[in-house]
C-alpha cells in the first residue's frame, strides 16, 4: 500500500508529465503550420512518450492502493520563437523533470518506499537518455545557424529518428 504523502508526490509528477504531453503537442502544432513537417512528427511522437509516462505512473498508483488522479492542464504556448528556441525550452524543461524525478526518488528513500523506488528506476534512466537527445538536437541547430538548407536536412533527420523510434529500434519509449 502506498502512503498518502508518496501518492501525493506522484499525483503531482502525474500533473508534470500530462503537461510535457501538452506542451510538446503545442510545439509540434505550431511546427506542423510552418512546413516542418519532420520536426512535427518527432514532437507528436514525443508528446505520446509523455502521455505514456503519466499513464504509466496512474496505473502504479493505483495498482499500489492510491489513486491517480487526472489532472487539470494549463494551455500551453501557442507560437513559438524559433526552432531553436522550440529544442532548447525542451531541454531545459527535460532538466527540470529530471530534477523532480530525482526528489522523487529522495522521497520515497526517506520513507524506505523501496517498491516505488524501484519503478522510479526506469525514469531515472529514461531521463537520462531524454535529456542527451534535447542536447544533441540543440547542439546540431546551433551548428545549422540560420542556414535555411541545414534546415531542411535537420528536418528530414528528425522524420526519420521518429520513424526509427516508432519502429522500436530508438529508445523503448
Ligand atoms: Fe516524461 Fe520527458 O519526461
Amino acid at each position: 500500500m502506498i502512503s498518502a504523502p508518496v501518492s501525493k508526490a506522484l499525483n503531482k509528477q502525474i500533473e508534470l508529465e500530462g503537461s510535457s504531453s501538452q506542451f510538446y503537442l503545442a510545439m509540434a502544432s505550431w511546427a506542423e503550420t510552418q512546413g516542418l513537417n519532420g520536426i512535427a512528427a518527432f514532437l507528436y511522437q514525443h508528446a505520446d512518450e509523455e502521455r505514456m509516462h503519466m499513464l504509466k505512473l496512474i496505473r502504479f498508483v493505483n495498482e499500489r492502493g492510491g489513486h491517480g488522479v487526472i489532472p487539470m492542464l494549463k494551455q500551453p504556448p501557442v507560437t513559438f520563437k524559433s526552432v531553436k528556441s522550440v529544442f532548447e525550452e525542451i531541454l531545459k524543461h527535460e532538466i527540470r523533470v529530471t530534477a523532480e524525478i530525482n526528489g522523487l526518488v529522495d522521497a520515497t528513500l526517506k520513507v524506505k518506499d523501496y517498491t516505488t523506488h524501484n519503478f522510479l528506476q526506469w525514469y531515472v534512466s529514461e531521463q537520462i537518455e531524454e535529456e542527451a537527445l534535447a542536447r544533441q538536437i540543440v547542439d546540431k541547430l546551433k551548428l545549422i545557424g540560420d542556414d535555411k538548407g541545414g534546415l531542411y536536412f535537420f528536418d528530414r533527420d528528425l522524420e526519420q529518428l521518429s520513424k526509427t523510434e516508432a519502429s522500436g529500434e530508438g529508445n523503448e519509449a
